[in-house]
C-alpha cells in the first residue's frame, strides 16, 4: 500500500496534489511519501519484533539525507556500499554503531573512514578483503567488527543482473570454505568475528530460495561455534521484492518473511539484522514527467516525455515494468491505446514501454510511473548534459526540495579547461 491515490479525479502525494508540485518545481521530479517510508519501515520492525533485530536499510536504493533521516528517526540503521554512502549517512546523523559496510571492493580508504567514524561491522566478501580490514584496523590501533558473507549457492529466481548468491555471482565466499575462512579471522588481528552475513538477491518474489539460504546459515551458526567461534549476529541482507503492477503480483509481506526468518533461525538466540532497500523506498516514490509531443509514427504512436533513461534506467538496464498512469485521471470509461512511451535522448534504448495501453494523452500532459522510489533518483545520471532531476519529500500536506534542479552552469562549470586550451 502506498499514499499515492487519487482524489476527485487528481493524483495527490499524500495530501499534495501532484499538479502543485510540478507547477513549483517543473517536471520531471522524484517524488516520495514520508507517510508509505515509515509504513514500509514498521512492517519489518513488527516482522522481527519476536526478537533483537536492526533494520539497516540499504540506502543505495535511494540516498538522499532526508530519506535516510526519516528512516533513522524510525530507529532504522544503514548498510552502506561505499565511502560515499559511509558518508552520506553519516552527514544525515546515523550513528556508527547503526551502519553496517557492505560490498565486494572496500578499499584501504573506505575501511580506514568507517573505523574513525565508527561503525556496526564490516560485512567480508573476500579473504583479500579480511586480511586488508586486519591491517588496517591493526595499524589503526583499533578492533574491526566483521561478519563474512557467504554464499550460498542458492537460485534466488530474480533477473540475473540482480542476482546475488549463485556460486557463479562475484559475492561472498563459497559457503563450502566458511570454517576455513572463519578460522583464519579467528587469527588475524585486529578484527572480531560477530556474525554470519547473506544476501542472496533483489526483488525476490518467493520465500523458498531464503529459506534454502537460511537453513544453511542455521547449519553454519551451529558449525561456527562448535569451532568456537562467537557467533551472535545473523545478517540476512535485503532483496524483498515488491508489486510492480497493479494486478495479480502479490510478493511476501514482511511479515511472512519474519516468520521465515524466525522458523528457521529463531533458536539460535543470535541478533537479527536484515538490509531491506526495495520494499521500503520502491513504492514510496513516483517519477513525475511531462509529455512533450505525442508523435504519429508508421504504424505507431510514442509519447515523447521529458524524463529519459538517464532519470529512470530500471526499463532499459533490467527491462522492468513501471505502471504510467496519468496525474488528472482518465474517464473509467475512457478508450486505451497503444503508445511506445520514450524520452528524448538518442538511443532507442530511451524507451520506457512499448505498446502501453494508454487513456488519451495530450502534449503538456503529466504522467507518473508508479514504484519509481527505489534505485530511481540514485541511478540517474547527467547522459545528455540533461541535469539531475529534483527530488521532492512529502508529508502531510507539506512538501519539500529535498535536491534541487542543477543549473546548466553548475554542470558546465564542473568541467576545467587545460591552460594549453
Ligand atoms: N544488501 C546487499 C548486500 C545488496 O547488495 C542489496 C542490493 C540490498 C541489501 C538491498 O536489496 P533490495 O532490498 O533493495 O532488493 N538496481 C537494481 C537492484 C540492485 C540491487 C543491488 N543490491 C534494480 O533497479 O532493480
Amino acid at each position: 500500500m502506498d499514499h499515492f491515490l487519487y482524489r476527485d479525479g487528481a493524483l495527490f502525494a499524500e495530501d499534495v496534489p501532484i499538479a502543485e508540485i510540478a507547477a513549483a518545481v517543473g517536471t520531471p521530479f522524484y517524488v516520495y511519501s514520508t507517510a508509505t517510508l515509515v509504513r514500509h519501515y514498521r512492517l519489518f520492525d513488527e516482522a522481527l519484533d519476536w526478537g533483537p533485530h536492526l533494520i539497516c536499510y540499504a540506502m543505495k536504493a535511494a540516498s538522499n539525507q532526508a530519506i535516510l533521516k526519516t528512516l533513522a528517526a524510525e530507529g532504522a540503521g544503514m548498510d552502506v556500499v561505499s565511502g560515499g554512502e559511509y558518508a552520506r549517512a553519516k552527514a544525515a546523523g546515523v550513528p556508527g554503531e547503526r551502519i553496517v559496510f557492505s560490498g565486494v571492493g572496500k578499499t584501504q580508504g573506505e575501511i580506514r573512514l568507517a573505523l574513525e567514524g565508527g561503525l556496526r561491522q564490516f560485512n567480508v566478501e573476500s579473504e583479500p578483503e579480511m586480511r586488508a580490514i586486519s591491517e588496517v584496523a591493526s595499524a589503526m590501533g583499533v578492533v574491526a567488527p566483521i561478519t563474512i558473507r557467504v554464499n550460498p549457492d542458492v537460485d534466488a529466481k530474480t533477473h540475473a543482473k540482480i542476482a546475488t548468491g549463485k556460486s557463479e555471482n562475484k559475492f561472498g565466499i563459497p559457503i563450502a570454505w566458511a570454517r576455513e575462512v572463519y578460522a583464519e579471522a579467528a587469527r588475524l588481528p585486529g578484527l572480531k568475528v560477530v556474525g554470519i552475513d547473506v544476501h542472496i538477491g533483489s526483488q525476490l518474489t518467493e520465500l523458498a530460495p531464503y529459506e534454502l539460504a537460511y537453513q544453511k546459515v542455521a547449519e553454519l551458526t551451529e558449525a561456527l561455534r562448535a569451532d568456537g567461534h562467537e557467533i551472535t549476529r545473523l545478517d540476512l541482507g535485503g532483496g524483498l521484492g515488491i508489486p510492480y503492477t497493479r494486478s495479480n503480483e502479490a510478493p511476501p509481506l514482511p511479515s511472512d518473511y519474519g516468520a521465515l526468518i524466525q522458523r528457521t533461525l529463531g533458536h539460535l538466540g543470535c541478533e537479527i539484522e536484515i538490509e531491506p532497500g526495495r520494499f521500503i523506498a520502491g513504492n514510496a516514490g513516483l517519477l513525475v514527467s511531462g509529455v512533450i509531443y505525442v508523435k504519429q509514427g508508421d504504424g505507431r504512436a510514442f509519447l515523447i516525455l521529458d524524463a529519459a533513461m538517464n532519470d529512470l534506467i530500471r526499463p532499459a538496464m533490467y527491462d522492468a515494468h513501471h505502471e504510467i498512469v496519468p496525474v488528472d485521471e482518465a474517464e473509467p470509461a475512457a478508450e486505451l491505446s497503444p503508445y511506445d512511451i520514450v524520452g528524448p535522448v538518442c538511443e532507442s534504448g530511451d524507451t520506457f514501454a512499448k505498446g502501453r495501453l494508454m487513456p488519451p494523452v495530450q502534449a503538456g500532459d503529466l504522467l507518473a510511473f508508479r514504484s519509481a522510489g527505489a534505485y530511481g533518483a540514485v541511478m540517474s545520471s547527467e547522459y545528455n548534459t540533461r541535469p539531475l532531476i529534483p527530488e521532492v519529500l512529502v508529508k502531510g500536506d507539506q512538501f519539500a526540495v529535498i535536491r534541487a534542479r542543477p543549473t546548466f552552469d553548475e554542470i558546465i562549470n564542473r568541467d576545467t579547461i587545460p591552460e594549453w586550451l
